[in-house]
């Protein structure tokens, strides 16, 4: 007599940077999200803050969400670590910049048209973590 062994598929784990449309969706976020920044007066405090070619900090904020979202954890590749609290150390972050920077994340979440659920699972997690790099 023989037997058939089955055995159960690899379990597939979906991550938000699936969610979110990985590497397409994560860049079409963070060029949305300083796009907002540059166009929009309510942040113009923000915008100050940042050097005049938003270049690099395009490509990291990428990098940092893509590990953090659960894909390729390309900035600790790069930086060695994914400290956010120290590199935001030298710009004074209070209520108003953190509440600014959400602001265009929402902004660019919305040109995104992700399900109301992962947005509503996302929204808190945002703004949990823009607080933690808030030094003022
Ligand atoms: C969810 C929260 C945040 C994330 C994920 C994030 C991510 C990052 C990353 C990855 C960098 C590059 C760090 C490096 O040099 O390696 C950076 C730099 C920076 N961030 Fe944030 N950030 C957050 C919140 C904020 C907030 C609330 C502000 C308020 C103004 C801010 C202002 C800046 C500035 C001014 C820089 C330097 C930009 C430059 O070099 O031109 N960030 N951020």
């Amino acid at each position: 007599m023989t037997t058939t062994r089955t055995s159960a598929p690899p379990k597939q784990t979906v991550t938000a940077y699936d969610l979110l449309g990985g590497e397409a969706g994560l860049r079409k976020l963070v060029e949305a999200f300083y796009r907002t920044m540059v166009v929009s007066p309510e942040v113009a405090g923000i915008r100050a803050m940042h050097g005049s070619d938003l270049g690099p900090i395009t490509e990291m904020l990428y990098e940092w969400l893509s590990g953090w979202l659960g894909g390729p954890p390309l900035y600790v590749q790069r930086k060695g670590g994914p400290c956010l609290v120290g590199s935001h150390q030298p710009y004074a972050i209070g209520e108003a910049e953190r509440d600014q920077w959400l602001w265009c994340m929402a902004r660019a979440l919305d040109e995104l048209n992700i399900e109301p659920r992962l947005r509503s699972a996302i929204d808190p997690v945002f703004a949990r973590l823009a607080d933690m790099v808030r030094n003022r």
